[in-house]
């Protein structure tokens, strides 16, 4: 039997953005059994502050049809500011990891338009047949936003072991009072991100895209 640390590695090794999806829907009752495992997600003093809504069939058809629109049209809600610049090392580690992407499709850096139908695939989730929004209920701030991340990652490693595949999208944060409208959800819960999921196409040549990693020692420092 495979040791407990090797299938965990693996795991998580295999676990990768992927951002083009077969159209059939998770069976309900898989998907009851990958959410459940999530609910194992650590928070401080187990307050759970995640409020989540997945959306499906017509449902996810129709946000499909609107947020594009949205978007093109200048339409942004926010409930967390996000203007996508970083400096330093965070500003080469985005440059990699968009040139990652962007090698995947074989889009050069010169085709902008290209750049741009491919990031507007955001919007449209990348053709998954399932997207869950993560909101964080009034008043939590950041220390809760950290309990959601770990629930947003128990998630995604929980699709991964069910042979499922899964992009976290902050882009589908911009329009978060569409989003709500469109799903019944109260105004005192705060769209976080979104996350696209479903059977991953393993033809697409944006699943081959592999982003690097820093160091070990440039990320952890071990104290004696
Ligand atoms: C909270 C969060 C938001 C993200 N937002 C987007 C997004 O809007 N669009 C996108 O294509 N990828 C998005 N990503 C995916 C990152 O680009 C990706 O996680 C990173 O490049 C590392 O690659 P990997 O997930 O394949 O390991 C997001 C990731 C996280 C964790």
């Amino acid at each position: 039997m495979e040791s407990e640390s090797k299938v965990f590695a693996e795991l998580v090794a295999k676990r990768r953005s992927l951002r083009a999806f077969l159209p059939d829907a998770v069976d309900p009752k898989l998907l009851q059994a990958v959410f459940s495992s999530a609910l194992h997600s650590p928070s401080n003093c187990n307050t759970q502050p995640w409020v989540v809504h997945v959306a499906s069939g017509e449902t996810i058809a129709g946000l499909k049809q609107v947020m594009p629109q949205e978007f093109m049209a200048g339409k942004f809600t926010m409930d967390f500011p996000y203007d996508g610049t970083y400096e330093g090392v965070y500003k080469e580690r985005q440059y990699g990891a968009a040139q990652a992407l962007y090698d995947s499709v074989g889009i050069t850096r010169k085709e902008k338009e290209r750049r741009q139908e491919e990031f507007m695939r955001n919007f449209t989730f990348f053709d998954a047949p399932h997207v869950a929004f993560l909101f964080l209920p009034e008043p939590f701030g950041l220390r809760e936003a950290a309990d959601l991340g770990m629930f947003a990652q128990t998630l995604m490693l929980s699709f991964t072991a069910h042979g499922l595949g899964s992009c976290p999208q902050t882009a589908l944060g911009f329009q978060a009072d569409l989003v709500r409208e469109h799903l019944g959800v109260e105004p005192s819960n705060k769209l976080v991100f979104g996350i696209s999921f479903g059977y991953p196409d393993p033809d697409a040549p944006v699943n081959s895209c592999a982003t690097d990693r820093a160091d070990l020692a440039d990320v952890v420092t071990f104290h004696n």
